[in-house]
């Protein structure tokens, strides 16, 4: 097992470089920042094309979970690994074992947990080795396990509480979900029981059966952003606002669980001349680690949703603050977030203590 800390002038982020050649398991673990408490982000699995392609997805991966963690009010820093999914056949257990032995080098300053392409059979994998990986089902009662649902969750309270500042609510909304994954179906049945019509696309034809058996309109990956919806919910791969996408656009609220939606940080501003409503994609997809805290500070799962239902008030009052500045919701999130994150000043609210 090959492991190097790798320095950078001018950054403030500890990389660490993997690579375990039994395994094929090759990645990247990045604390971006430590002012509010542990690093904590989750480990990705996907085929990128070289190494400085995977190094710079973990790097802005890891700044925004610094930034979603200060924002969700968590006494976490931020952090993020990103294992690059091999070509041929590996050794799964072998690779998520050797991703453990990477973990521990940060002896508990990067706790890691699931993200797109790895499971929580992964994460088990990563806890024989190391102790500091959450994600796993725990005691009855007590936070944790897949955190997918609480993601999902978070972003339908987003979607609530901006259509109920114009007194609406599902009825007659059509909503199109870009991605039916672990968190895109678990917001889709959300949408359905309110009584959101949907529209959905994915690349894999399995999830697009499933959407037919639940009576949702199937749409094409290339449509899906200009498809007839009143909202747009990316719940994909980032980068999905674009200058390209977003003169396409039809919906006039954006809200969805992918990280880094935008292509660029102008395309802010583009939605915003366009009169599109943006919600900064880590303010409503905070669930997901709002529940894999929990269940690192031993917290009840009844707390959990409480603390999602939080995200409805902070994103409201993050796009009042826009609106009452003529500015995007995205320039007033990174301020606060920057703000919380370079002064280390924990939220009032945020009670979590983690018993030693
Ligand atoms: P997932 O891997 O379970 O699902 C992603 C889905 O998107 C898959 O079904 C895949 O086939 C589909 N997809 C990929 N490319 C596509 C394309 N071009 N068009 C349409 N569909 C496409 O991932 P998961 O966990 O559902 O996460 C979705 C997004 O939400 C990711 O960006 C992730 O980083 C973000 N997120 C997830 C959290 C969680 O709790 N799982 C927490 C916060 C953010």
């Amino acid at each position: 097992m090959d492991i190097v800390e790798l320095e950078f002038d001018g950054r403030d982020q500890r990389v660490l470089r993997f690579e375990h050649a039994q395994s094929g398991a090759r990645g990247y673990v990045i604390v971006d920042s430590t002012v509010l408490g542990p690093a904590m982000g989750g480990c990705r699995l996907w085929h990128y094309p070289d190494d400085d392609t995977a190094l710079r997805d973990a790097q802005r991966l890891a700044r925004g979970m610094s930034l979603k963690n200060a924002m969700a009010g968590l006494p976490l820093g931020g952090g993020k690994a990103v294992l690059q999914l091999p070509h041929g056949p590996f050794d799964r257990e072998a690779m998520f074992s050797a991703f453990g032995e990477a973990v521990n080098k940060f002896a508990g300053d990067y706790l890691t947990a699931e993200d797109v392409g790895t499971t929580e059979e992964d994460m088990r994998c990563v806890r024989e080795i190391s102790p500091f990986v959450f994600g796993l089902p725990t005691a009855k009662g007590k936070a944790g396990g897949n955190p997918s649902p609480w993601t999902a969750l978070g972003v339908f309270r987003a979607m609530s509480a901006l259509l109920a500042r114009s007194g609406r609510d599902f009825s007659g909304v059509t909503v199109a979900v870009q991605g039916l994954g672990q968190v895109g179906i678990a917001l889709c049945d959300l949408l359905h029981d309110a009584g959101a019509s949907l529209i959905v696309a994915d690349v894999n034809r399995a999830r697009l059966a499933l959407a037919v058996s639940r009576g949702w309109t199937v749409s094409s990956v290339e449509e899906i952003h200009r498809a007839p919806a009143d909202i747009f919910a990316p719940c994909a791969l980032g980068a999905i606002l674009s200058a390209e996408t977003i003169p396409q656009l039809t919906a006039s609220m954006i809200v969805g669980a992918a990280n880094n939606q935008l292509a660029a940080s102008d395309d802010a501003e583009r939605l915003l001349t366009r009169g599109i409503l943006y919600a900064p994609d880590y303010i409503v997809n905070a669930g997901g680690i709002i529940n894999v805290a929990a269940e690192y500070f031993g917290d009840d799962a009844s707390e959990v949703s409480l603390r999602v239902d939080g995200i409805a008030d902070r994103i409201v009052a993050i796009v009042e603050q826009a609106a009452s500045e003529g500015v995007s919701p995205a320039v007033i999130a990174d301020r606060l977030a920057e703000a919380r994150v370079s002064s280390g000043a924990k939220l009032p609210t945020a009670k979590l203590s983690r018993a030693s």
